[in-house]
């Protein structure tokens, strides 16, 4: 592991300063969300947003996309909260469906198998025992150790398995490890969690430059392992940190920190936080990359903001009281999540709604600039759920 610069936290007062927020505030933000996704509900029937919106409205689409599972989840979460069986019933519809296209292998060629089947199947088993949803998680984590790589020890993450072009692993895979955890616990097997603890060490190390900020993705030699470059694809270059990325390294870690326990991790997760948080801009929401800042007039990610709260507020849990960090993260996760409650929340259509606006989906490819974006919706409502009780993670 190379030694990374801890930047200290700067201007922490203006996270105390900004203070708490109210439990009927939280309260207050879940019934918004319960009545969006009551009116996306009759919209969409049992089809699925797409992955962001366009001119602020997703529209359906079949069970196709990487980002499916971000959709039934918030339906479990919605179940959770209301114990409304309307949101089961519906759920549980997704389940059918989710477990139909793992066994049909339909658009399941890539590693995003843990955003699709921990969010949409196992919350189904955790929560109800769901059998199908065991089974189709089950074969979707066999699926997700088919593109684990021996030779670099990561799980590649998109492409013809081995292909030079494609020999690389992308830091939001840190979020498709649980996957491969959770099947380890169901079946005793220990080369699912071997692949997954290898595939985090190995992004851990090549994924986060020594000044403690990440690349999206790395390359390796396919015929040696051997590690090659970083290089972004959703970012703005190659050596800025895109703001997503930085965020599913915090929640990544944290993760790690729940099926671990190690000490280790507290310092790599304070060297990668205080980079994020050190890079928010007046209102506490990061603009899509941290390079840029409230002079450069351009798009915010609201996405990436409500990831760091809820890896964050896992990661409270493994923070000791004595932990210099400790009271001013938890200030920090206030300020975010309350500036997105405060000023992301604004219906903007009368279509299938987002619950936060202005995320971005891809830059480069001009995808869902300043629009909100299912992910986004999903982790906003999680951390309003991990305000509101001591919830029990899908991940
Ligand atoms: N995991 C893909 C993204 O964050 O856009």
């Amino acid at each position: 592991m190379k030694q990374l610069t801890h930047e200290a936290l700067q201007a922490s007062e203006r996270y105390l300063n900004n203070g708490l927020i109210s439990k009927e505030k939280i309260d207050q933000a879940i019934q918004t969300c319960l009545l969006k996704v009551d009116a996306n509900i009759t919209k969409l029937g049992e089809l699925y947003p797409t992955p962001a919106t366009q001119n602020n409205a997703y529209q359906p689409i079949q069970n196709i996309e990487w980002t499916n599972g971000f959709w039934t989840g918030m339906l479990w979460l919605c179940y959770e909260y209301t114990e409304d069986e309307k949101y089961k019933n519906l759920a549980e519809k997704n389940v059918s469906s989710f477990l139909g296209r793992i066994q049909e292998t339909i658009e399941v060629e890539h590693h995003d198998l843990g955003f699709l089947y921990s969010l949409s199947c196992v919350s189904a088993y955790k929560l109800t025992g769901n059998g199908d949803a065991k089974k189709a998680a089950l074969l979707a984590a066999d699926k997700l150790l088919e593109r684990y790589q021996e030779k670099g020890e990561f799980i590649q993450a998109w492409g013809e398995l081995g292909k030079k072009d494609n020999y690389r692993l992308i830091v939001d895979c840190l979020l498709n490890i649980p996957l491969l955890y959770w099947a380890a616990e169901i079946t005793g097997e220990a080369h699912y969690r071997s692949a997954a603890e290898k595939h985090y060490q190995t992004t851990i190390t090549y994924a986060i430059r020594e000044d403690a900020s990440a690349y999206h993705t790395y390359y390796f030699d396919p015929a040696t392992g051997e590690p090659l470059e970083g290089k972004t694809r959703q970012g703005y270059s190659d050596d800025s940190s895109w703001a997503r990325g930085q965020s599913w390294l915090i929640y990544g870690i944290a993760l790690n920190q729940a099926y671990h326990q190690t000490t280790e991790e507290t310092f790599l997760f304070e060297s990668v936080t205080n980079y994020f948080l050190n890079r928010l801009p007046k209102d506490f929401v990061s603009y899509w990359d941290l390079i840029f800042d409230d002079d450069s007039e351009q798009s915010k990610d609201s996405s990436a903001t409500a990831i760091a709260v809820c890896g964050m507020n896992l990661m409270d849990n493994f923070l000791p009281e004595s932990n210099q960090h400790k009271l001013i993260y938890k200030y920090a996760q206030h300020a975010m999540l309350a500036s997105l409650i405060d000023h992301y929340t604004e219906s903007k259509t009368d279509g299938i709604s987002a619950l936060i606006n202005e995320g971005v989906y891809s830059w480069h490819s001009g995808k869902g600039v300043n629009e909100g974006n299912i992910w986004g919706d999903y982790f906003y409502l999680e951390a309003l759920i991990r305000f509101k009780k001591d919830w029990k993670m899908y991940w």
